[in-house]
């Protein structure tokens, strides 16, 4: 386990994003910035860069990320849930979700999976595939709403609706599991038993878009869409955000 999750180490550099004060952190936005640019930097290169129109929607997703329950309570965001990325084409969702995996690794951590990746994974093996995501694990599903449609030996199968059913499951049965090394995700109950430590993991899921909710719902049906709405906090980059693309 990392003593110092606050202190970010990048090559030789050291960043302090917060302080340690009975036994808790306490980070700042500002140095989180000043931080997250230069791994942005680091990961995207050197045009990367947080555009001040952002900041709020940037604000909102560090606070969950570092799972600061009371700030995210006041601007209505549930800790406990995933988050629901949805923006224009090109306005940096998927960029901002590899980014953030670096910046509370030690609080929640999820794995992210390009939907498309998904289908061509279902077309060639079939239904294994969505076993595969009924796992006690965090998952963020790039780009939902894009995929086309799984077909396995000609028979269609609506890939993302059926997974995003079962993460449901997962979500609101969180299930048991024995370590005897602390779980990276959200935590939410923790037992000892004889021998090894028995936690109960809720599997979080992460969900970046093009897609508004109402589209959402047309392309995977009611059901998908109301177990997305208790399972994800929605954060919305604004409709008229630029295609950072260029
Ligand atoms: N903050 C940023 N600064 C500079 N470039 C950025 C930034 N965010 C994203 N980009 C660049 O803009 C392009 C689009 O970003 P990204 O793929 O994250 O967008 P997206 O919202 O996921 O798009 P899509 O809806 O097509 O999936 C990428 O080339 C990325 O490197
Ligand atoms: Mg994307």
């Amino acid at each position: 386990m990392n003593p110092t999750p606050h202190i970010k180490t990048e090559g030789t550099s050291k960043f302090q994003i917060g302080e340690i004060h009975n036994n808790t952190i306490h980070y700042d936005f500002e140095k989180i910035k000043t931080y997250l640019n230069i791994k942005g930097h680091m990961l995207f290169g050197k045009n990367f860069k947080i555009y001040k129109e952002d900041e709020i929607l940037l604000f909102k997703l560090c606070c969950y990320f570092i799972q600061d329950h009371y700030s995210c309570a006041q601007m209505g965001i549930d800790t406990n849930k995933g988050i629901l990325l949805s923006g224009p084409v090109g306005c940096g969702k998927t960029t901002l979700m590899q980014l953030l995996l670096h910046l509370a690794p030690h609080k929640t951590t999820y794995e992210i999976i390009p939907t498309r990746n998904i289908i061509f994974s279902f077309n060639a093996a079939g239904y294994q595939t969505l076993e595969r995501y009924n796992q006690t694990k965090n998952y963020c599903f790039d780009d939902l709403g894009v995929e086309p449609t799984g077909s396995h030996y000609a028979k269609d199968c609506n890939v993302l609706g059926e997974i995003l059913l079962s993460r449901y499951d997962l979500f609101c049965h969180p299930k048991k599991i024995t370590e005897q090394r602390s779980l990276s995700g959200v935590e939410v109950n923790r037992s000892v038993v004889p021998g090894s430590i028995q936690t109960k993991h809720r599997s979080i899921t992460h969900i970046t878009t093009n897609l508004n909710t109402r589209e959402l719902e047309n392309r995977y049906g009611k059901r998908v869409r109301s177990r997305l709405r208790q399972m994800m906090n929605v954060i919305a980059f604004d409709s008229d955000s630029i295609d950072k693309r260029g």
